[in-house]
Protein backbone atom coordinates (compact mmCIF):
# COMPACT_ATOMS: atom_id res chain seq x y z
CA UNK A 1 0.00 0.00 0.00
CA UNK A 2 2.53 3.06 -1.03
CA UNK A 3 1.79 6.08 0.16
CA UNK A 4 2.99 9.70 -0.35
CA UNK A 5 3.29 12.53 2.91
CA UNK A 6 3.57 15.81 2.37
CA UNK A 7 4.94 18.44 4.96
CA UNK A 8 6.03 21.48 5.33
CA UNK A 9 8.05 21.63 8.71
CA UNK A 10 9.42 20.28 11.76
CA UNK A 11 7.64 16.59 10.66
CA UNK A 12 7.37 14.78 13.70
CA UNK A 13 4.01 13.24 12.34
CA UNK A 14 5.94 11.91 8.94
CA UNK A 15 8.29 10.62 11.57
CA UNK A 16 5.85 8.76 13.41
CA UNK A 17 4.75 7.13 10.25
CA UNK A 18 8.11 6.67 9.30
CA UNK A 19 8.67 4.42 12.79
CA UNK A 20 5.87 3.14 13.30
CA UNK A 21 3.81 2.01 9.77
CA UNK A 22 6.52 2.44 7.05
CA UNK A 23 7.56 -1.29 5.98
CA UNK A 24 4.80 -2.56 8.10
CA UNK A 25 1.59 -4.35 6.93
CA UNK A 26 2.00 -3.66 3.14
CA UNK A 27 2.53 -0.01 3.79
CA UNK A 28 5.56 2.00 2.04
CA UNK A 29 6.28 5.57 2.16
CA UNK A 30 7.19 6.27 -1.50
CA UNK A 31 7.38 9.64 -1.67
CA UNK A 32 7.95 13.06 0.52
CA UNK A 33 6.88 15.57 -0.49
CA UNK A 34 6.92 19.52 0.52
CA UNK A 35 6.44 22.96 -0.76
CA UNK A 36 9.26 24.27 1.49
CA UNK A 37 12.92 23.41 0.27
CA UNK A 38 14.52 22.77 3.19
CA UNK A 39 11.33 21.89 5.74
CA UNK A 40 13.16 19.47 8.18
CA UNK A 41 11.05 16.84 6.93
CA UNK A 42 12.25 16.39 3.96
CA UNK A 43 15.50 15.58 6.04
CA UNK A 44 13.93 13.19 7.82
CA UNK A 45 12.56 11.37 4.72
CA UNK A 46 16.51 11.30 3.33
CA UNK A 47 17.42 9.28 6.58
CA UNK A 48 15.09 6.73 5.79
CA UNK A 49 15.81 6.76 1.98
CA UNK A 50 12.48 7.85 0.69
CA UNK A 51 12.56 9.50 -1.84
CA UNK A 52 12.00 13.64 -1.60
CA UNK A 53 10.29 16.57 -4.05
CA UNK A 54 10.32 20.22 -3.28
CA UNK A 55 7.22 22.31 -5.12
CA UNK A 56 8.00 25.73 -4.16
CA UNK A 57 5.12 28.21 -5.25
CA UNK A 58 7.80 30.58 -6.77
CA UNK A 59 8.89 27.87 -9.21
CA UNK A 60 5.50 27.55 -10.87
CA UNK A 61 3.15 30.20 -12.66
CA UNK A 62 0.27 29.45 -10.45
CA UNK A 63 -1.25 26.76 -7.54
CA UNK A 64 -2.93 25.28 -10.30
CA UNK A 65 0.24 24.53 -12.14
CA UNK A 66 2.77 23.59 -8.85
CA UNK A 67 -0.02 21.26 -7.46
CA UNK A 68 -0.35 19.49 -11.34
CA UNK A 69 3.44 18.98 -11.03
CA UNK A 70 2.92 17.63 -7.40
CA UNK A 71 0.59 15.12 -8.35
CA UNK A 72 2.43 14.07 -11.59
CA UNK A 73 5.62 13.23 -9.18
CA UNK A 74 3.10 11.38 -6.57
CA UNK A 75 1.55 9.40 -9.10
CA UNK A 76 5.08 8.60 -10.94
CA UNK A 77 6.01 7.69 -7.10
CA UNK A 78 2.82 4.85 -7.45
CA UNK A 79 1.40 6.33 -4.44
CA UNK A 80 -3.01 5.83 -3.82
CA UNK A 81 -2.78 7.59 -0.88
CA UNK A 82 -2.04 11.06 0.14
CA UNK A 83 -1.03 11.93 3.73
CA UNK A 84 -0.58 15.11 4.86
CA UNK A 85 1.34 16.20 7.77
CA UNK A 86 1.79 19.44 8.77
CA UNK A 87 1.22 20.18 4.90
CA UNK A 88 0.64 24.29 5.22
CA UNK A 89 -0.66 25.26 2.08
CA UNK A 90 -4.42 24.46 0.40
CA UNK A 91 -4.69 22.12 -2.35
CA UNK A 92 -6.37 22.83 -5.50
CA UNK A 93 -9.63 20.88 -6.84
CA UNK A 94 -7.31 20.08 -9.96
CA UNK A 95 -4.91 18.36 -7.05
CA UNK A 96 -7.74 16.48 -5.38
CA UNK A 97 -9.87 15.52 -7.76
CA UNK A 98 -6.82 13.54 -9.44
CA UNK A 99 -6.69 11.77 -5.45
CA UNK A 100 -10.63 11.32 -4.96
CA UNK A 101 -11.31 10.13 -1.54
CA UNK A 102 -7.72 9.28 -1.14
CA UNK A 103 -5.88 12.65 1.10
CA UNK A 104 -6.02 13.08 4.23
CA UNK A 105 -4.63 15.55 6.94
CA UNK A 106 -4.41 15.74 10.61
CA UNK A 107 -5.92 18.92 12.78
CA UNK A 108 -4.51 19.48 16.23
CA UNK A 109 -8.61 20.33 16.75
CA UNK A 110 -11.77 18.53 17.38
CA UNK A 111 -13.14 19.54 14.10
CA UNK A 112 -14.99 21.31 12.96
CA UNK A 113 -14.77 23.75 16.06
CA UNK A 114 -11.33 25.74 15.59
CA UNK A 115 -10.44 24.64 12.05
CA UNK A 116 -7.57 26.80 10.01
CA UNK A 117 -4.57 27.90 11.46
CA UNK A 118 -3.52 28.56 15.17
CA UNK A 119 -6.47 25.91 16.03
CA UNK A 120 -4.69 25.35 19.42
CA UNK A 121 -4.46 29.07 20.35
CA UNK A 122 -8.02 29.55 18.87
CA UNK A 123 -9.32 26.42 21.37
CA UNK A 124 -7.63 28.15 24.47
CA UNK A 125 -8.72 31.77 23.58
CA UNK A 126 -12.03 30.14 23.40
CA UNK A 127 -11.55 29.03 26.86
CA UNK A 128 -12.40 24.81 26.27
CA UNK A 129 -11.34 22.18 28.81
CA UNK A 130 -11.30 19.74 26.39
CA UNK A 131 -9.17 19.67 23.46
CA UNK A 132 -7.98 16.53 20.61
CA UNK A 133 -7.26 15.58 17.12
CA UNK A 134 -9.18 15.08 14.00
CA UNK A 135 -7.63 12.78 11.41
CA UNK A 136 -9.95 13.52 8.23
CA UNK A 137 -10.56 13.23 4.39
CA UNK A 138 -9.08 16.63 2.44
CA UNK A 139 -12.29 18.23 0.64
CA UNK A 140 -11.75 21.79 -1.17
CA UNK A 141 -12.75 23.29 2.46
CA UNK A 142 -10.50 24.39 4.65
CA UNK A 143 -10.30 21.61 7.31
CA UNK A 144 -14.11 20.72 6.51
CA UNK A 145 -14.17 16.56 5.16
CA UNK A 146 -15.27 13.74 6.45
CA UNK A 147 -14.14 12.67 9.84
CA UNK A 148 -11.83 9.20 9.88
CA UNK A 149 -10.83 9.35 13.44
CA UNK A 150 -11.02 11.87 16.94
CA UNK A 151 -9.45 11.86 20.22
CA UNK A 152 -10.39 14.08 22.70
CA UNK A 153 -8.00 14.95 26.00
CA UNK A 154 -9.07 16.53 28.93
CA UNK A 155 -6.30 19.51 30.04
CA UNK A 156 -8.88 22.03 32.32
CA UNK A 157 -5.83 23.42 33.93
CA UNK A 158 -4.09 24.44 30.44
CA UNK A 159 -2.36 27.37 30.21
CA UNK A 160 -0.27 28.05 27.11
CA UNK A 161 0.05 26.70 23.95
CA UNK A 162 3.12 25.00 23.96
CA UNK A 163 1.27 22.86 26.88
CA UNK A 164 -1.40 21.85 24.87
CA UNK A 165 0.50 20.67 22.22
CA UNK A 166 2.59 18.61 23.83
CA UNK A 167 -0.40 16.30 24.54
CA UNK A 168 -1.77 17.05 21.29
CA UNK A 169 1.54 15.95 19.60
CA UNK A 170 1.59 12.56 21.30
CA UNK A 171 -2.07 11.65 20.24
CA UNK A 172 -1.37 12.88 16.46
CA UNK A 173 1.72 10.21 16.63
CA UNK A 174 -0.56 7.50 17.69
CA UNK A 175 -3.37 8.38 15.39
CA UNK A 176 -2.24 9.79 12.00
CA UNK A 177 -0.61 6.36 11.95
CA UNK A 178 -3.66 4.42 12.89
CA UNK A 179 -5.75 6.41 10.39
CA UNK A 180 -3.33 5.03 7.93
CA UNK A 181 -3.10 1.60 8.76
CA UNK A 182 -7.53 1.18 8.68
CA UNK A 183 -7.27 2.71 5.29
CA UNK A 184 -4.55 0.19 4.37
CA UNK A 185 -6.71 -2.37 5.55
CA UNK A 186 -9.81 -1.24 3.57
CA UNK A 187 -11.16 -1.13 6.85
CA UNK A 188 -12.60 3.03 5.67
CA UNK A 189 -15.72 3.57 3.70
CA UNK A 190 -17.98 6.90 3.10
CA UNK A 191 -21.25 6.27 3.95
CA UNK A 192 -23.36 5.98 0.51
CA UNK A 193 -26.50 7.39 2.41
CA UNK A 194 -24.68 10.57 3.71
CA UNK A 195 -21.34 11.26 2.34
CA UNK A 196 -20.25 13.31 5.25
CA UNK A 197 -19.68 10.21 7.59
CA UNK A 198 -17.26 7.65 7.42
CA UNK A 199 -17.87 3.93 7.98
CA UNK A 200 -15.16 2.22 10.05
CA UNK A 201 -15.23 -1.87 10.50
CA UNK A 202 -14.31 -2.52 13.72
C1 LIG B 1 0.60 19.23 13.53
O1 LIG B 1 0.24 19.76 14.77
C2 LIG B 1 -0.63 19.08 12.66
O2 LIG B 1 -1.79 18.86 13.37
C3 LIG B 1 -0.69 20.39 11.95
O3 LIG B 1 0.64 20.76 11.73
C4 LIG B 1 1.47 20.20 12.73
C5 LIG B 1 2.63 19.52 12.09
O4 LIG B 1 3.61 19.14 13.00
N1 LIG B 1 -1.50 20.26 10.74
P1 LIG B 1 4.86 18.26 12.53
O5 LIG B 1 5.56 19.02 11.42
O6 LIG B 1 4.35 16.93 12.09
O7 LIG B 1 5.74 18.15 13.75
Amino acid sequence: FPIAVLASGTGSNLQAILDSVHGREGIEVVAVGSNVADAPALERARRAGVPTAAFPLADHPDRAARDAALADWIERQGAGLVVLAGYMQLLTPGFLARFPQAVVNVHPALLPAFPGLRAVEQALEHGVRVFGVTVHFVDEGVDTGPIILQRAVELPHARDAGEVFEHIHAIEHELLPEAIRLIARGAVSVDPANPRRVLLEP
